[in-house]
């Protein structure tokens, strides 16, 4: 399947592209295409770089053990096969959960704006994959049945576009609101989104946790982890028809388990493990860390 129709992230007007380069007729702004479509040129969201085997794994192990039953229930519910939903990745990472989602027969896009999307290339298929920013999607109004979105939310709105800091923006609650209501926008009814994010209310973060072993504790307070009430106040504002509900986390967190993660006192683990330590000998585990934290929450579209 072809692409979902696409507009202008800056000013929405519809874009009909041909060849590796479009003007957009509306603003006049361009976007080219090197083998993936870059809708966000400006902006380069900036991270620790590590071959991370791992997270790939776990991205692939969400979209199998997690997503994909819960789009089962959603095709039911739109009495339709599941093969025929079309769902975007929002912040897909290295892409391999939309390479699973694909393998399924799914219709599966992701976009993203960092350095993973690197290996999109080695997908596959390896084209369904776009630079684009969450908060300015590419895409028409309800044109996706579902979006899904596993740790990103909580690096919008950063100052500086960047991974490795906690501090938020002073209008950081602007860019996570833009964020779920460019995710409403393009959904269509009856559709959902899931948003995971390790929860803001619970102190101990397991996922951002660099030189700070074995967790990073924080403030309840401390604004970089978005909160249940606030991710259901910008779905709300976003869209007032909008269900919102906390679903459980089973299967959410499953993840290969890495014996030689030993750490020495300092030592942190997203910068200093090599590939090879990552990658071999691990047991298949299932994680049920998300008792401490992460949970996601989950919006239903409304009747367009
Ligand atoms: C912690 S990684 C999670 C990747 C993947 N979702 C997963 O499950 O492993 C966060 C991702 O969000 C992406 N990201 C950050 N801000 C974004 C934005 N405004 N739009 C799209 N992607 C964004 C980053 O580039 C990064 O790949
Ligand atoms: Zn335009």
């Amino acid at each position: 399947m072809p692409l979902p129709p696409l507009i202008c992230p800056a000013c929405r007007a519809p874009l009909d592209p041909a060849g590796a380069r479009v003007a957009c007729s509306s603003c006049g702004r361009g976007y080219t295409s090197e083998g993936h479509w870059d809708f966000a040129p400006d902006l380069v969201f900036t991270d620790i770089e590590t071959p991370c085997h791992v997270e790939e794994q776990g991205e692939r192990l969400r979209a199998e053990r997690f997503y994909l039953p819960l789009l089962r229930e959603l095709a039911d519910q739109a009495e339709k096969p599941v093969t025929e939903l079309r769902v975007l990745d929002d912040g897909c990472g290295f892409g391999a959960g939309v390479e699973y989602l694909r393998s399924q027969g799914i219709d599966a896009i992701g976009v993203d704006v960092g350095w993973r999307s690197q290996e999109w290339q080695q997908r596959d298929p390896p084209w369904p994959y776009l630079r684009a920013d969450g908060r300015a999607l590419p895409f028409a109004d309800g044109s996706f049945d579902a979006v899904v979105s596993f740790g990103v939310i909580e690096h919008v709105g950063i100052a500086g576009e960047s991974g490795v800091s906690e501090e938020v923006a002073p209008d950081y609650q602007e860019h996570r609101g833009r964020y779920v209501s460019e995710a409403l926008r393009i959904l269509r009814s009856p559709g959902v989104v899931v948003l995971s994010q390790p929860n803001g209310s619970c102190p101990v973060d397991f996922w951002h946790y660099a030189g700070r072993v074995p967790a990073r504790w924080h403030s309840p307070r401390q604004p970089f982890l978005p909160r249940y009430r606030e991710l259901a106040r910008w779905a709300k504002e976003a869209d007032s028809a909008v269900d919102v509900e906390s679903v459980s986390p089973h299967r959410l967190l499953a993840f290969e388990r890495i014996p030689a993660l030993e750490l020495a006192p300092g030592e942190s683990p997203s910068k200093d493990l090599g590939d090879e330590r990552q990658h071999r000998g691990g047991a298949q585990v299932e994680g049920d860390r998300g008792q401490l934290g992460a949970f996601e929450r989950v919006g239903r579209g409304r009747d367009r």
